[in-house]
């Protein structure tokens, strides 16, 4: 069985065709990145535009690149939402095109939930497990218990993750898109001391997420050194204290999730899984291994070119439902806001 997946649903327009066997056949990615890079952010109209252009080119693309016709797909899957629903219709309609032209079953679906399968594309995790979900538009830990069955134990009360990464980036100067600039900041090695910065939430019970504070301390650190905060050394500085704060911060709610699903001794979760742009940065990486190793459990967090936006999450994603017969009809609609546990907004 191969599903090709359409996504469309921040900056990358993005392709992806996978099998059953768990191969990824083809994994196209166009990246608007400079588009975008003049406003420091991206810019809805701008980006819906530029999916629209590169879409069919990059359909072609992946399916010159894994060798195949549509004749050899078996299920057309698009991102539905939640996102910038002028780019998320530009998949949604280039997807049910395909699907009605090939009379082909079609998967409307839901991008975290892409992000949130990814680890069952690449390292077969079994449900349940728990899943950090950290993007630039969301932090989450879910219990996922299958396809569709999301239990949400905390979110962000402010801002997501990726984007604190972001705006950190942004206030040492680092351009943008800041998670990637500022972990390379961060991997230079520098003497210069640093006020140790706060971590929001640390030790409170539950597992929600805030991020304001450490970014206004950092503003505060910014604003107080002046000109020297333009010195190479200071940006490092500043950039590992930052990092280590968020990672900090992620490990101590993943350790609330975990102690929280202990206590329920009747299902057990198999691992701890990272997904989203934000399960890129090794040195988040890193703690969230301890944290899972303290608990006897594995790790698991997908290749970085599977973490970011991709097509072949999608694809994956939809595979997962076309196999339980979860497939959605082609007037399904392209929704902005699509949360992925019952009760959550
Ligand atoms: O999942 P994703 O590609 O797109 C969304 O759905 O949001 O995540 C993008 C976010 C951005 O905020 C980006 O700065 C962050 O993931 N990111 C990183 C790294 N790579 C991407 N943050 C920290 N370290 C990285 N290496
Ligand atoms: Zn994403």
């Amino acid at each position: 069985m191969r599903v090709l997946g359409l996504e469309t649903s921040c900056d990358e327009t993005a392709v992806g065709i996978v099998d059953d066997g768990h191969t990824v056949l083809a994994n196209e990615v166009a990246t608007q990145l400079a588009a975008h890079q003049p406003y420091g952010g991206v810019v809805p109209e701008v980006a819906a535009r530029a999916h629209l252009d590169v879409i069919d080119e990059l359909v072609r693309r992946a399916l010159a690149t894994a060798g195949l016709t549509l004749a050899d797909i078996d299920g057309i899957a698009a991102t539905c939402g939640p996102g910038l629903i002028g780019g998320v219709m530009v998949g949604a309609m280039t997807g049910k095109a395909l699907a009605a032209v090939r009379k082909l079953p079609f998967m409307a679906v839901n991008h975290l939930e892409a992000h949130a399968l990814t680890p069952r594309l690449t390292d077969r995790v079994a449900f349940p497990y728990l899943l950090l979900l950290v993007s630039g538009g969301h932090t989450q830990l879910l219990r996922v218990d299958g396809v569709g069955q999301y239990r949400k134990l905390g979110g962000t009360i402010d801002d997501a993750v990726g984007e604190c990464f972001d705006k950190g980036a942004k206030m040492l100067g680092l351009g943008y898109p800041g998670g990637p600039l500022l972990e390379q900041a961060a991997l230079r090695e520098t003497t210069l001391p640093f006020p140790e910065l706060p971590r929001p939430m640390l030790g409170r019970a539950g597992c929600d997420f805030s991020f304001s504070g450490l970014k206004t301390a950092l503003r505060q650190v910014i604003d107080k050194a002046g000109r020297a905060a333009a010195s190479p050394d200071f940006v490092t500085a500043a950039a590992r204290a930052y990092q280590a704060a968020i990672a900090d911060i992620l490990s101590d709610r993943a350790r609330n999730a975990l102690a929280i699903i202990g206590e329920d001794n009747s299902s057990p979760v198999t691992a701890l899984v990272v997904a989203g742009g934000v399960a890129a940065n090794q040195a988040v990486r890193a703690r969230l291994t301890e944290t899972a190793a303290d608990f006897g459990l594995g790790f698991v967090a997908p290749p970085i070119a599977l973490c970011t936006d991709n097509g072949a999450m999608v694809a994956w994603a939809g595979l997962e439902r076309l196999r339980l017969g979860l497939t959605d009809p082609l007037d399904t609609a392209a929704r902005p806001r699509w949360p992925l546990a019952a009760g959550d907004t």
